[in-house]
């Protein structure tokens, strides 16, 4: 029986997806990186350090940036996220998560955080969702980060839950691989093509609800 749901903040819960894509856009210009469609996916649920060397990996010229650069880039990168994270408002969260959120604790369910971002309390804070959930991973606190299982492996033992009794939601390819590794029950919020391995893919999060899950499983007879 499924008794946890553990939830990516970022293109999941609130649009901030959008925002860390502006912030990394400006130090793209910065450092004459192309930005791609395909820059802007590989990026969705990588820490903030491996982003940036994915980016300097799409600068033409052969400067090499030093820690110092690097470290200053990050920085840089962070002060104009934070910017943009300081003038959210509840209307910053994405369609359908709040009657989603509502019914699993209606349901009883019990809710973690598992996100890549240093930045993520602060986000849940401006949105006004933190008390609705009871575990809130440190990324600070890990090892490896996305695609790697330990995020949601640790989210499954702060709530005290098995990996399956436990869901994991992400919108990264990334996260999907590291819900999949963790043997946790997948679901994708996006596009099939980029989500393929998810165990579920909803297109959006309007289509995130109890009884579109629970009529998937129903259907699988998990
Ligand atoms: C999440 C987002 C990424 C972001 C990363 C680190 O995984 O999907 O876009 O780069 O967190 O976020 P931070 O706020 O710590 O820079
Ligand atoms: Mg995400």
């Amino acid at each position: 029986d499924i008794k946890g749901v553990i939830f990516d903040l970022d293109g999941v819960i609130s649009n901030t997806s959008r925002l860390h894509n502006v912030a990394w856009q400006q130090v793209a210009k910065q450092v004459g990186a192309q930005w791609t469609e395909s820059l802007s996916n590989n990026l969705k649920g990588v820490s903030r350090q491996d982003s940036l060397e994915l980016i300097l990996q799409a600068v033409p010229a052969d400067h090499q940036y030093n820690e110092r650069e690097k470290q200053e880039l990050a920085n840089d990168k962070n002060k104009h996220y934070l910017r943009l994270v300081d003038n959210m408002t509840k209307n910053d969260i994405l369609p359908g998560i709040v009657p989603f959120l509502e019914s699993l604790k209606h349901n009883n369910y019990q809710l973690a955080l598992a996100s890549a971002s240093k930045n993520s309390s602060r986000v849940l804070e401006k949105i006004g969702l933190s008390h609705y959930f009871s575990e809130i991973v440190d990324p600070q606190k890990l090892s490896k980060g996305k695609p790697d299982p330990e995020i949601f492996t640790t989210a499954a033992k702060l709530l005290s839950l098995k990996p399956d009794q436990c869901i994991g939601i992400e919108d990264a390819a990334m996260g999907i691989q590291a819900i999949n590794a963790a043997n946790i029950f997948s679901i994708g919020i996006g596009e099939q093509d980029i989500l393929k391995d998810a165990d579920i893919v909803f297109e959006n999060t309007n289509l995130l609800t109890l009884n579109n899950i629970r009529e998937y499983f129903e259907q699988r007879e998990l």
